[in-house]
């Protein structure tokens, strides 16, 4: 298949709530010219219900299951994409093979302080509600950082960094690892 769209790689961003991957995404999208998809926005999509709604009547277990079956369908996606995974996505081994296999996955970090900060004003994460955003974030970032670590190529830290900036270098990442 070499030269087809199939033997290029999809460009994956993973890490924390507030890691800027739908914007970065959306940015690298633009930069590489290719479609853009959030797993978020595709298991609302494909639910055909809002996310609090999800949430609400199957909990988060409910939720993970139709991320994983949102996962596996962007993966497989013969067209080249940037795919955005909601933060929990690769606490799953097969989200994190189905995401290594066909993508550069790129890890975006930043200090638990900086992204609680990005989120300030920002309520539609349920993991975050009514509680410390950053030591909730704190938390999280110890007890996913193998998880990200194993799903990820490379990691790029965003901490004071614009989204331009960002972009920018995770789509030199991408160009060195998509080989
Ligand atoms: C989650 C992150 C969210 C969303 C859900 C759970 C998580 O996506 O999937 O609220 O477990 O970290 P973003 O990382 O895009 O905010």
């Amino acid at each position: 298949m070499a030269g087809s769209s199939e033997s290029v790689r999809h460009l994956v961003l993973v890490g924390l709530m507030g890691a800027g991957k739908t914007t970065v995404g959306q940015r690298c999208a633009q930069l590489l010219d290719r479609p853009f998809v959030d797993t978020d926005e595709l298991v609302v999509a494909t639910a055909a219900m809002p996310f609090d709604d999800i949430w609400a009547a199957e909990g988060e277990q409910g939720f993970r299951a139709r991320e994983k079956v949102a996962v596996a369908d962007a993966a497989a996606s013969p067209t080249p994409l940037v795919i955005s995974c909601g933060g929990g996505a690769v606490l799953d081994a097969d989200n994190r093979r189905a995401l290594r296999a066909r993508g550069v996955v790129v890890w975006l970090s930043a200090s638990s302080t900086e992204l609680a900060s990005r989120l300030v004003r920002d309520d539609s994460r349920p993991l975050l509600a009514g509680g410390d955003k950053t030591a909730t974030l704190e938390r999280l970032g110890a007890q996913r950082e193998p998880a990200y670590e194993a799903a990820a190529h490379v990691r790029v830290d965003t901490e004071g960094r614009s989204v331009d900036d960002v972009a920018a270098a995770v789509v030199e990442e991408y160009r060195t690892w998509n080989g």
